[in-house]
């Protein structure tokens, strides 16, 4: 089968492009039907337009609320038969519309190991912190602020030494090859089977 995703962004958009790359790759057996982000001018948007994915942006403050934004998102992704939504560096908290209309169809990745430094600068957050094993979550998506059921984690031991720069590398590219490698179990499990 060949899944329709839609990813959603707000920013660099590297994890967005690895997934790009899998799908090109044959490594991930899906389709990116449309890029959702809430920053038009954002890079993921530059990172769509050169591999001809659909792009819907819009800006918040231009609707009345979540509701009415969300409600115009969910037509477009039932319009082009979207299956799962994947949240790559999107950062607005998803609401009612979209969870109700997609329950168990929208997952997150996380820069840190999951339940710990959930929300913003979670690498900073684990850094300053002083850990020694960093990591990433890929989870589903609920009401909180990376809270939800987990489906898959990495992670990776430093020496000491390592600059905050270079941890954040490493957890990109952790990233990159989780991500993509995650979806296609999803795929090929739980999509395939409620199909
Ligand atoms: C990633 O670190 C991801 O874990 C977090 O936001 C960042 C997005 O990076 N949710 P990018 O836009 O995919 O480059």
């Amino acid at each position: 089968m060949t899944a329709k995703l839609s990813l959603f962004a707000s920013g660099n958009g590297s994890n967005f492009e690895a997934i790009q790359q899998a799908i090109v790759e044959k490594r991930l057996d899906a389709y990116i039907a449309v890029l959702v982000t809430d920053q038009p001018d954002c890079y993921a948007v530059e990172r769509a337009r050169k591999h001809n994915i659909d792009i819907f942006a819009f800006s918040a403050k231009t609707y009345s609320s979540k509701e009415t934004y969300e409600t115009e998102i969910v037509k477009l992704l039932k319009d082009k038969g979207v299956e799962l939504i994947v949240l790559a560096g999107y950062m607005r908290i998803v609401g009612n519309v979209l969870m109700e209309t997609f329950p168990d169809r929208i997952i997150n990745i996380h820069p840190s190991l999951l339940p710990a430094f959930p929300g913003l600068h979670a690498i900073n957050q684990a850094y300053q912190y002083g850990v020694k094993v960093f990591g990433i979550t890929i989870h589903h998506v609920d009401a909180g602020i990376d809270t939800g059921k987990i489906i898959e984690q990495d992670a990776f031991r430093i020496e000491g030494g390592e600059t905050i720069e270079e941890v954040e590398e490493k957890i990109h590219q952790l990233e990159h090859k989780r991500y993509p490698e995650t979806i296609q179990k999803i795929i090929h499990t739980t999509l395939c089977k409620k199909k």
